[in-house]
């Protein structure tokens, strides 16, 4: 079941909005599925409001820079939905056309099928119809804003709502998602190369929506046999005295540049109250408050997030964070988040 991570932050522009614009905004004007000529609806599950989670996101490849086309390329996205995905329906509550108008999906009443986990608690939004690569329209994005704070208005959207996903990463991805991964995933040492205790832990919500950023404030390690030795220790400290299922990494890090298996990709970690069942927890090993990690180090991680999203185990518009954005701790160090702050998919 989904926790409530009420931690996660707004996307700045729409918190500022419907702060601000909640008494001055009138009714969106929608475009109905009979006037876009939708073919009837047949989706079922009917969507428990308010909901408590609005998902963004921007459709490639569904150009139309006429008004009149709009509509046209909506119906062949119905029709794709249909056919080759077999949904019921398109997968949006709504859709919002580089136009400025809202269109009509599956509505306020029924589930959408835009996001695994997501689709009975929130409110699926996307834009389409601008030019690849490009962010949606002046025209889009007020509308956007509009259609929000009306479903805030009518009860359909929690006014607390959270907005896991954003459009601004799916805007890196449609411009990035012609190239390949730079590298192949890191070598990676297995549990059984530190002589991992066996458990038994609950799995993971997969593909993981972030990845967070630790360190294990503890002494770090510089070659791999060491390295080896502190995971173990770890492993022991977590479930002897911290009373944790088993490690609560996902991986860690070493110095040497080497990648250890934590709990794996599979199985929740015990790193960040609320976020361990979807969220990757990558440790280095050390402290970094002061002093940053080795460049061996910090290209490991990265490669292991790139890696992630390669194998599937971590979705393409993942939000990275640093473990103080989300728990009262100095961890990662200051040393470090300066570093990781710079990093792709970052969000504070
Ligand atoms: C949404 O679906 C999940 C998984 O099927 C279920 O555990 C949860 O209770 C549902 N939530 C609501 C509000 O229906
Ligand atoms: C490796 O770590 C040890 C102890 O942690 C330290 O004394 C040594 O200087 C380090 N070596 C390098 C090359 O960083």
């Amino acid at each position: 079941p989904l926790v409530p991570r009420d931690r996660v932050r707004m996307w700045p522009w729409l918190f500022v909005f419907s702060a601000v614009s909640l008494l001055a905004r009138g009714t969106p004007a929608v475009v109905s599925r009979k006037e876009w000529g939708a073919s009837p609806l047949t989706c079922r599950a009917p969507l428990s409001t308010p909901v408590a989670y609005l998902i963004t996101e921007q459709l490639a490849r569904m150009e139309c820079l006429a008004q009149v086309t709009c509509p046209q390329v909506l119906r062949a996205l119905q029709s794709h939905s249909v056919h080759s995905n077999g949904w019921c329906d398109v997968a949006f509550n709504f859709l919002i056309g580089d136009d400025g108008r809202v269109y009509e999906g599956v509505g306020w009443q029924v589930q959408g099928l835009h996001t695994q986990g997501y689709n009975n608690v929130s409110l699926g939004i996307a834009f389409f119809g601008s030019t690849r690569g490009s962010n949606p329209s002046p025209a889009a994005l007020s509308a956007a804003e509009s259609l929000i704070v009306y479903a805030i208005q009518k009860g359909y959207l929690s006014p607390r709502y959270i907005q896991p996903l954003l459009l601004k990463e799916e805007t890196c991805l449609v411009s990035s998602d012609s190239q390949m991964p730079r590298k192949v995933c890191p070598s990676i040492a297995p549990r059984s190369a530190w002589e991992a205790r066996e458990t038994h832990c609950p799995q993971m919500n997969l593909p993981a929506k972030f990845v967070i950023i630790i360190h294990t404030a503890g002494t770090s390690c510089n070659v791999s046999a060491d390295c080896l030795t502190r995971v173990r220790d770890t492993q022991s400290y977590h479930m002897d005295k911290k009373d944790f299922c088993d490690i609560g990494y996902h991986f860690l890090v070493g110095q040497d540049g080497g990648v250890y298996e934590g709990v794996g990709w599979n199985i929740q970690g015990s790193h960040t109250y609320g976020y361990n069942d979807i969220a990757l927890g990558v440790a280095f090993m050390g402290n970094f408050v002061e002093k940053p990690p080795s460049a061996a180090s910090l290209e490991a991680a990265q490669d292991l997030i790139q890696c992630a999203v390669a194998k599937g185990y971590l979705t393409p518009n993942y939000l990275l964070m640093g473990h103080s954005d989300v728990a009262n701790t100095l961890s990662p160090g200051q040393a470090l988040y300066n570093i990781i702050k710079t990093w792709p998919h970052f969000r504070s």
